[in-house]
């Protein structure tokens, strides 16, 4: 088998080279190991290999050649010693957990994070005596106050999601550092084709690999990205307990990734002429999008996210009470024939949705209105169609609302 030398390469050459090892025919695509175990010369390579006295593949829960290079190259393109692949995001955050958390610990996280993450972290650690303090504000003085002398994880995504508020990552890692706990950033929105959150001083980077690392709604998968000392033990955790990459999905992953720098630079920039139109109508009372110069932070975000606000964005539709907003944003996505009224986003099929009644639903009214998801908010990832296209099918519902 030969190993390509990935050293010196930029992201780009990274993205299509890294990690790839062929096998002894040559191939130009990087080969799919479908096989669940791996078989040994003799008893006694069986026995070294078990004992980690010879590296090698044993059984695919714990290794497979396929998942390596997709970890590998990750891993090079975040700029981490080391990566770990997961079935799922979800699965990466728990594994993490898993891995690096014991009862009696401490977990400070964002209040704008994913909702099934809001669920691990607020329902079902708990009881295994890990507790989370969940921070309402993006100041650093929020975070700050949060701390405890427990505290071992404090956790962000950034931008988040439905509102694009951007967190800062140099600034919550020197706050994580400061209480000795380790600064974890669900690097899905951005993926580093746009922001490296370890560069910032981040130590572990999350991936929803379902997202745009796939880009084209495929299969699901997860990552976890940063020191080797920290990844192998969510690679013990993981081997033990076994929410590992099928080796199919990692192959699907992995030729993503030869895309991955295109599609965020093409869908960012879709999303910015978008989120620009969207500003000009008289229907949409605000848009939330990084890349605006009206967004809140969005000096940070060119700073942190490579000068691009990322693909998604989201606005809110006028209307005399939360009811009128409602059926204003139905309104406009039941009009729309382009896009898909679906659950994902980092697709090239940009994807609409109402996030009060869907991701947001179970929440009460006032829990909603604390987190600032109105009715009348409207999401959208944005993909690879035309962007005149999109324009065209929001107009369509958009044109005939009272403004
Ligand atoms: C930011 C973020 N993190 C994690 C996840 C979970 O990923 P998965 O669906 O692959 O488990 C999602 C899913 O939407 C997400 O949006």
């Amino acid at each position: 088998m030969s190993k390509v030398d990935a050293s010196g390469w930029s992201f780009e050459t990274l993205a299509v080279r890294a990690g790839q090892e062929r096998s002894q025919f040559g191939e130009h695509s990087e080969a799919l190991y479908l096989t669940s175990s791996f078989v040994f010369e003799n008893a006694a390579q069986a026995a070294a290999r078990f004992s980690g006295e010879e590296p090698g593949n044993v059984y695919a829960r714990f290794t497979n050649p396929t998942v390596t290079t997709m970890q590998e190259r990750l891993a090079a393109l975040e700029g981490a010693e080391a990566c770990v692949a997961t079935a799922t995001g979800m699965a990466a955050i728990l594994s993490t957990v898993m891995a690096l958390m014991k009862s009696g610990e401490h977990i400070v996280a964002s209040r704008s994070i994913f909702g099934a993450t809001q669920q691990l972290f607020g329902n079902i650690l708990p009881r295994f005596g890990v507790d989370t303090s969940f921070v309402d504000t993006g100041t650093v003085e929020g975070f700050r106050a949060a701390l405890r002398p427990t505290t071992r994880l404090v956790f962000i995504e950034t931008p988040s999601n439905p509102l694009t508020e951007v967190f800062d990552i140099a600034a919550l890692a020197a706050v994580a550092h400061s209480a000795g706990a380790l600064l974890v950033v669900d690097n899905c929105f951005c993926t580093p084709a746009l922001q490296r959150p370890l560069e910032l001083g981040a130590d572990l980077v999350i991936h929803s690999a379902t997202k745009y690392l796939d880009g084209q709604g495929r299969v699901l998968g997860g990552a976890v990205c940063g020191a080797r000392a920290l990844t192998e033990e969510v690679f013990k955790f993981l081997r033990t307990a076994g929410p590992t990459l099928s080796p199919f999905n990692a192959w699907v992953i992995l030729k993503g990734l030869e895309t991955l720098s295109v599609r965020m630079k093409a869908q960012s920039a879709s999303a910015l002429q978008l989120a620009q139109w969207l500003e000009a109508q008289p229907q949409v009372a605000r848009v939330y999008y990084p890349g605006l110069a009206s967004h809140p932070q969005h000096a940070l975000a060119m700073r942190q996210q490579s000068g691009l606000g990322g693909a998604l964005l989201s606005f809110d539709l006028r209307g005399a009470s939360p009811e009128a907003a409602r059926a204003n944003a139905s309104h406009v996505i039941d009009s729309t024939r382009v896009l898909s009224i679906a659950t994902n986003l980092g697709d090239t099929k940009s994807i609409v949705t109402h996030p009060a009644t869907t991701s947001h639903g179970r929440l009460s009214e006032d829990q909603r209105r604390a987190a600032g998801i109105g009715q009348g908010l409207v999401r959208l990832a944005v993909g690879l169609e035309h962007p005149l296209d999109v324009i065209d099918d929001l107009k369509r519902g958009l044109s005939t609302l009272a403004s």
